[in-house]
């Protein structure tokens, strides 16, 4: 049997990200074909395996075709086992997809040549960003007219603040496109599009100055001969350290949609992607190859069976060895449980499973005991670091048609906004209940689900928040001022941290000037304060 070292060497866990229409599912597809998880593409979008196939055990999701849920898929490729997890294809879902980069190792981040960076791939790379997530860029839909390429890799430095360094280098573009010059392989890819199958017999020339390659590109040759001459001077050497660091992104060209550039970017992704690495935890850094099993909760499906509530609570686990039935330690209840029946998730197929090892997300049926950030460990103490909430974006007021069933509606707003679904800010000595989003569908789902699944009637209406700002504090005079002529602005989160619910950004830069031994924050980590509540 092999070791946990041996599976950690053999484990990459990543995920790919883009703006929406980017192309990630069909990246994802053709990766997927790759690793002969599926047979044959069939044209991604004649099977929509993003709106099918994916996670449509949600119903909402099944009515509105949205792909709201984030999955994992496992797949093989030249013996690593590579798991991917998927993330919403929706950008009002985009904080799932946040929390679940705290899962990954890696990202393959897709950027449309023709729209180049977009409003959700710089929010996405803030977010990789507060963690030094390696990412890999691939600039896709290059048999489309898109910009020109050294155009697009300088609004990626621009406006990504990340390195690039080209590994791929493309000759034309759109009608005229012919290939791609493979820097890292030294070799020249013809440009053959294939969108059924997994292409084996790609043209490949040898080197620059093979004569068959002039035949073929003519006038081109001497274009790439300069382009990659710019290249090499502007961009330098790649350095795989820098992107295991997070600070250069190696980039890649190509089409996911032909299949073309696809297994380029996935033997490179083989080759410089990190395995299971280590995690911060409020004890120190864990490693994935400690003996001791521990994992953490990033992600909470509700609804597989409306009628029951049930959930799954997506563990990755971080060190050691998972074992069913095993009883392990749930750090913030402060109990040990075991699972019975731990599952890996593909799409909608479960399998269950008996062990599985750093890297690997397995599902367990939750009963409601899970909250996004829980640890299991084998009895230690510690919570893993690093999993972000954000301020949301949108604000509404939660109020109930049906005054008798207040008890009801608080429990449901809470369960719901366990799963991360949205986040509820309490009215400090009040009752008000703000909920808060990344977009309006969430409060759609959260009207349905409170109607479907706790019998509540209940609608929400308009606030002027624009930002929730999280407070910290030692002693109550340091935020007098707040108290005494802003309290109605005062709100708490569901961990009791005072949250500052501000109606313009004026009004937030006063409340700092005002209260200057007050720390504000846009963002907080999930852990820090449920550790020290116990
Ligand atoms: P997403 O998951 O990032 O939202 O993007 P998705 O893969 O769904 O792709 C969005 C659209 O871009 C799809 O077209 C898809 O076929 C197309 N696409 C993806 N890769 C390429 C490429 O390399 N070249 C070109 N030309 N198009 C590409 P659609 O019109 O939305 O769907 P369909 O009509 O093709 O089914």
């Amino acid at each position: 049997m092999s070791s946990i070292q041996d599976k950690i060497n053999n484990t990459k866990t990543f995920a790919i990200i883009s703006h929406p229409d980017a192309g990630k599912t069909t990246l994802t597809e053709k990766l997927l074909l790759f690793g002969g998880a599926i047979q044959v593409a069939g044209a991604v979008k004649s099977n929509k395996i993003k709106k099918t196939t994916i996670s449509d055990f949600l119903e909402i999701e099944k009515q509105r075709g949205i792909s709201v849920t984030t999955s994992v898929m496992n797949f093989k490729y030249n013996g690593m086992n590579i798991n991917l997890l998927d993330t919403p294809g929706h950008k009002d879902f985009a904080e799932d997809t946040y929390r679940t980069l705290t899962a990954v190792e890696s990202v393959i981040l897709v950027i449309d040549c023709v729209k180049g960076v977009e409003e959700q791939t710089e929010k996405l790379m803030n977010v990789c960003r507060m963690r030094n997530t390696p990412v890999i860029i691939f600039i896709n839909k290059l048999d489309r007219e898109g910009k020109n390429p050294f155009e697009l890799l300088d609004e990626i430095e621009e406006k990504l603040d990340i390195k690039v360094k080209p590994l791929s280098w493309p000759v034309g573009i759109g009608s005229g496109f012919k290939g791609v010059y493979n820097i890292y392989e030294n070799t020249f890819n013809f440009f053959k599009s294939n969108k059924q199958k997994v292409e084996k017999d790609v043209e490949v020339f040898n080197d620059i100055n093979d004569e068959r390659l002039s035949v073929v590109l003519g006038d081109s040759t001497e274009k790439l001969k300069k382009d990659l001459d710019l290249v090499n001077g502007v961009y330098g050497d790649f350095d795989v350290n820098e992107y295991l660091s997070g600070v250069v992104a190696p980039v890649y060209f190509g089409s996911a949609l032909n299949n073309f550039g696809v297994k380029e970017l996935l033997d490179s992704f083989i080759s410089i992607a990190p395995n299971p690495r280590g995690r911060e935890t409020t004890a120190g850094i864990i490693n994935s190859d400690d003996e001791n099993f521990s994992g953490f909760v990033f992600k909470i499906h509700a609804n597989l069976n409306p009628k029951h509530r049930d959930r799954i609570a997506f563990l990755r686990v971080c060190s050691g060895k998972f074992e069913r039935n095993k009883f392990y330690h749930h750090v913030r209840l402060d109990r040990d449980i075991k699972f019975p029946n731990p599952a890996v998730f593909m799409a909608s197929d479960k399998k269950l499973i008996e062990e599985a090892y750093p890297g690997e997300v397995i599902g367990l049926y939750d009963s409601g005991i899970f909250k996004i950030g829980d640890t299991l460990t084998e009895g230690e103490k510690f919570m893993f670091k690093g999993i972000p909430t954000f301020s949301p974006e949108i604000f509404k007021e939660l109020r109930l048609n049906d005054p008798f069933k207040a008890k009801q509606m608080d429990k449901g707003i809470i369960h719901l906004t366990d799963e991360g679904l949205a986040q509820v800010f309490i009215q400090y000595n009040g009752n008000r209940k703000i909920v808060g989003t990344v977009g309006e569908l969430q409060f759609d789902v959260i009207q349905y689900r409170l109607q479907n699944e706790y019998g509540v009637d209940c609608k929400f209406s308009p606030v002027n928040y624009h930002k929730a700002c999280w407070i910290l504090y030692d002693k109550e005079e340091e935020i007098q001022e707040l108290l005494t002529y802003r309290s109605h602005n005062l709100f708490t989160d569901k961990h009791k941290n005072l949250v500052f619910m501000s109606e313009s950004p004026y009004q937030i830069e006063k409340a700092i000037m005002n209260n200057p031994k007050a720390k504000f924050l846009f963002n907080i980590e999930h852990n820090i304060d449920t550790i020290e509540e116990k």
